[in-house]
């Protein structure tokens, strides 16, 4: 193996040689083996689409990637690895929006794609065990007929694979409701980086023997292991479900009807999704279903998705038609209208506008994406100091940011920041948004990144959320898994 001279960070890891690729070619199937070295090398351009992310931001260097079938195989590669010294890149459906699936040097890029088998599911316990490499929708699609939900559901569900949301700990739409990863995910089987199998696949709902140490796979970004399997707990899926979009005239009122959302709808909520004026408008641009009459924009500063979920029709909706009525009649009306989805087709075209916000953003320009936690009666003033100091740097309109934006899971705390630079990521514009960004969050005591992860994006604002106390500790426990440095190196920790 070659010592890799190109970015000092890396210079412990090797590159892959001719010798490697014969390796993986003996203990993988030939046709799960792609690298552009070796006797049978293919082109740059048949592994391009692992090389880049999903925004087109990152783009990686892996001249190798292997997909694998089972564990062992798994194992295999890991063992390799570590013996070789070569670094690993776990990829699940690279829909991840901070950098963290891409090879940042010469790392292979080890892709769970081929290992998408359901391994079993328990329809009355809800338990269901599926390889990592299971694609989000095709579980719901799976557990569907057993009438059981994932208990996650979000935008990028048709691509992003079960192991990646674990490894990410993915929020997503649902989280108000069925709580966090974890919660739901009762066990999981990784392969560490010397290559030994952790196989803690409990289905057990309460374990209590020591130190829960799945808890330290979910959302380490693929730093400590490969996710291989997980078990994973589904909700039975609510007998009714409804959703209304409620047009606000100021961002203030937020806070004030999320309370009496929770108070009025109780124990039926399970969404509560804010979206910008600036949003709303940009879907509509791109084509989502018009909700509002031009008369109701008129004095509307932005909105907010409520979904119920439960299990007696007429009783959520007579909740709902209450809640709508009493919010129009109150004395100081919080909102200025309220569309109430009339049909299975209206209840997804309001879903299809909120999920479809990133991909919209995706087609107007290159996003800058600040995932943060803040208190949310601050969400819309950092939206709008973010764009105040792109004003005052002359970076605001067509030449350069086109775009400002906020959405996100208010009733988690979590604001979506989408920075549109029109013409392409800029050096001035990110100098202008970061660190200004990050010190911001960090001076409402929030978190610089919610739900997305840190990946290559975020290492070095690590400590604006975390302590000195809390990242030496981050590291002593990577070091414990992967003393070589191996598994994802240069992702999470600083
Ligand atoms: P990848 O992008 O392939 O990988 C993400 C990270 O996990 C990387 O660090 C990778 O190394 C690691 N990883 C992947 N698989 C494994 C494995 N088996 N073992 C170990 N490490 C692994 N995120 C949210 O939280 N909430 C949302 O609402 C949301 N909506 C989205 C909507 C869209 C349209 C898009 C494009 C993205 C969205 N995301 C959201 C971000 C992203 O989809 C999630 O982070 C998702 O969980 C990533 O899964 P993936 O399989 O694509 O992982
Ligand atoms: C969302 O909530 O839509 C996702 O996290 C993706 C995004 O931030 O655009
Ligand atoms: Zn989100």
């Amino acid at each position: 193996a070659r010592r890799c001279a190109h970015n000092p960070a890396f210079s412990h890891l090797n590159t892959v040689t001719e010798e490697d690729v014969a390796h993986f070619s003996n203990i993988l199937a030939p046709s799960s083996v792609f690298s552009t070295i070796g006797s049978n090398s293919v082109s740059s351009n048949d592994i391009a689409t692992y090389n880049v992310d999903w925004m087109g931001k990152y783009y990686g260097k892996a001249t190798t990637v292997l997909r694998p079938r089972s564990t062992a195989e798994v194992s295999e590669i890991v063992k390799w690895c570590a013996k070789r010294k070569i670094g690993i890149v776990p990829q699940g459906g690279n829909t991840g929006l901070v950098g963290g699936s891409i090879s940042l040097d010469k790392e292979i890029v080890l892709s769970l794609g081929a290992m998408s088998k359901v391994r079993s599911f328990d329809p009355v316990s809800g338990i269901l065990v599926a390889d990592a490499g299971c694609i989000l929708q095709s579980l719901s699609e799976y557990v569907a007929p057993h009438n059981h939900i994932m208990p996650l559901d979000l935008g990028a569900k048709g691509s992003c694979q079960i192991g990646g949301n674990v490894s990410t700990n993915a929020g997503g739409l649902r989280l108000l409701r069925y709580g966090t990863l974890h919660g739901t995910v009762l066990g999981l089987e990784v392969v560490l980086p010397d290559g030994t199998i952790l196989d803690q696949l409990s289905t057990l709902r309460k374990d209590n023997t020591g130190y829960d140490m799945k808890q330290l796979f979910i959302g380490a970004e693929g730093t400590l292991g490969v996710v291989t399997g997980v078990s994973i707990l589904t909700p039975p899926a609510p007998q009714a479900s409804h959703n209304v979009m409620l047009a606000l005239p100021r961002y203030d009122n937020v806070l004030p009807l999320f309370q009496t959302v929770r108070r009025q709808l109780g124990e039926i909520l399970s969404s509560f999704e804010y979206i910008d004026r600036t949003a709303y408008d940009m879907a509509i641009d791109h084509g989502h279903s018009r909700i509002f009459n031009e008369e109701e924009l008129k004095s509307t500063q932005c909105f907010v998705l409520v979904e119920t979920s439960g299990s007696n029709k007429e009783h959520d909706e007579q909740k709902l038609t209450e809640l709508l009525e009493s919010l129009l009649t109150a004395a100081k009306p919080l909102i200025v209208t309220g569309t109430l989805s009339q049909s299975a087709a209206q209840f997804a075209s309001l879903w299809a506008l909120r999920e479809g916000l990133t991909e919209a953003v995706q087609k107007e320009g290159k996003p800058y994406k600040y995932d943060i936690s803040v208190p949310i009666a601050d969400f819309q003033r950092v939206v709008d100091v973010l764009r105040d100091q792109l004003k005052s740097r002359g970076l605001y309109g067509d030449h350069a940011v086109s775009k400002v934006m906020g959405y996100g899971h208010v009733g988690d705390g979590n604001l979506h920041i989408n920075v549109i630079a029109k013409h392409g990521y800029a050096p001035e514009i990110e100098q202008a948004l970061e660190p200004f960004i990050y010190e911001v969050v960090a001076s409402l005591n929030g978190s610089v990144s919610a739900e997305h992860g840190l990946g290559s994006m975020k290492p070095h604002a690590l400590h604006y959320s975390k302590s000195n106390v809390s990242i030496d500790w981050m590291r002593k426990i990577k070091g414990t898994f992967d003393p070589l440095n191996i598994m994802n190196p240069g992702k999470v920790l600083p």
